[in-house]
């Protein structure tokens, strides 16, 4: 197996992004831009990652968490520089072929990183830029072919006439032998337009030394898509949308208008699972089939069976079976499991608790840290007391109980199997099997009471 490794240049303090983190850090579809980058590497198959890092980026570093190496450019003078900051690390991978990356340019997938190795590795090159066909080739790196192949890339700020007009530019990706990387980096000289050190001239370097050197054109303008400022971010997110949009189209998704509809990447969702405007769906979500979601509801990091309808709600890192209805307007908060045929109604918020199967909570009503056996009613306004101001207790509610309207479960308490609370009643001790529960004050009726009020008013 040959040896692969590479370096993502991201140095870019994201000024004009107007983040105070580093731009390598702003989303792309809830997703940092650095983990895209670093997604099409594994992807392609390359693990040993270098990632170049400007000065104060600890947020990067945590970011990476141990995940990369991370080399330190102090000063930002080019991405010629930003490379040769990688200098420890290509010597160490000596024998490689090394992969470089832009931190900010998200679509440089995996298929793409491939196929440019192979033309690479079928041509012999000491270097291979990928390149792309655009309309536009405005601020981009032209690449000049000659009648022997690539002779150079030319920036916006060095370009003649002639080379302003080449629509074939750098993507700002290559495929380089790390010897000989190494060997032209040491030859840059910041002798442009910028006074940068350009990594682009290694191209020349190399081929002026007899060294075998190409570009692959990658066939997909979206490689050279990067972000610098927030409306380009915008533009790059609207691109992954539709990107995922289309592929559960392929699936069989039923997605009829797209509109205010954002879906994670790494979301799965099954046929025939209609997504409804308003929907964001983030994270590892897992939907089944025949589910209906939305309008306007939310999931993060939610696993769905079949059948459910999550109507204008929130399901936050919690398990449904199938066959469950929630909302309009509830959420299901961390750490639930919520059993198939189970009907959550509106207004009811459902927090570390475990429902089972068919049980109803039709509106109104609190559930926290509670395990609830099947077929249980809660009536409206249902409060489990789970937090005396210091600490949280359970509730224990037993199969097929009927939890009366209005009423609190003081907890830690146990209804029984099959018993029933009175509605109004304020539950602190534990209820047997099969027994009422009824904790609330006989009414007094004054007979006449109001009609001398009456008078009184006149
Ligand atoms: C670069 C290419 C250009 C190509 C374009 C594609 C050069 C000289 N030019 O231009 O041919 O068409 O990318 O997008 O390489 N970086 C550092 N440290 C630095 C400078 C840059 O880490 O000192 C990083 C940036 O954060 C970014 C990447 O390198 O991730 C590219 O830098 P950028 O300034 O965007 O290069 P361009 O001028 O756009
Ligand atoms: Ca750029």
């Amino acid at each position: 197996m040959d040896k692969r490794c590479a370096v993502i240049m991201a140095a870019g303090d994201g000024k004009r992004m107007g983040s105070a983190s580093s731009k390598v850090l702003c989303n792309v579809l809830d997703r940092p831009m650095i983990e895209w980058v670093l997604d099409n590497c594994s992807g392609a198959g390359v693990a040993d990652v270098c990632v170049v890092v400007g000065a104060a980026v600890a947020d990067v570093e945590a970011q990476l968490a141990g995940r990369a190496t991370i080399a330190v450019q102090q000063e930002r003078r080019g991405t010629g520089h930003a490379v040769t900051c990688a200098g420890d690390f290509l010597r160490s991978n000596l024998d490689s072929d090394v992969l470089i990356l832009s931190g900010d340019a998200p679509f440089q997938f995996p298929e793409v990183i491939e196929a440019a190795y192979r033309a690479h590795k079928d041509k012999g090159n000491a270097m291979t830029v990928f390149s792309a066909t655009v309309d536009n080739s405005f601020g981009y790196g032209r690449i000049v072919r000659g009648t022997r192949g690539v002779t150079n890339i030319v920036e916006q700020k060095d370009a003649n006439d002639a080379e302003r007009n080449i629509r074939e530019i750098n993507a700002g990706a290559y495929w380089f032998r790390a010897a000989d990387l190494l060997e032209a980096l040491g030859e840059l000289t910041p002798s442009n337009a910028q006074g940068e050190l350009y990594l682009t001239d290694t191209l020349q370097i190399l081929r002026n030394k007899g060294r075998r050197v190409d570009a692959y054109d990658a066939g997909d303008p979206r490689v050279v898509l990067g972000a610098n400022t927030r409306a380009q971010l915008h533009r790059l997110n609207t691109i992954a949308r539709d990107m995922v949009i289309e592929k559960l189209w392929e699936q069989g998704v039923d997605i009829p208008i797209t509109d205010g509809i954002i879906i994670s990447r790494e979301a799965t969702i099954g046929r025939d699972t209609r997504i409804l405007p308003g929907t964001v769906i983030k994270g590892a979500t897992v939907i089944g089939e025949g589910c209906v979601i939305g309008p306007n509801s939310y999931l993060d990091d939610a696993v769905l069976g079949n059948d459910c309808h999550i109507k204008a709600s929130w399901v936050t890192r919690s398990t449904i079976a199938d066959d469950v209805q929630i909302g309009p307007f509830s959420q299901v908060r961390p750490d639930c499991t919520i059993a198939s045929g189970v009907r959550i109604g509106d207004f009811v918020e459902v927090k570390n608790s475990h429902l089972g199967e068919n049980t109803h909570a039709s509106h109104l009503t609190y559930i926290g840290d509670t395990d609830c056996g099947s077929g249980v009613n809660f009536g409206c306004g249902v409060v489990t007391v789970n937090y005396n101001g210091v600490s949280k207790a359970r509730c224990t509610v037993g199969d097929n109980s009927f939890i009366g309207c209005n009423t609190n479960l003081v907890a830690p308490v146990t209804v029984g199997e099959g018993a029933y609370t009175a509605a109004g009643s304020t539950v602190t001790i534990d209820v047997p099997p099969e027994a009422l529960c009824i904790a609330r004050s006989r009414e007094v009726i004054k007979q006449g009471w109001a009609k001398g009020r009456l008078k009184l008013k006149k």
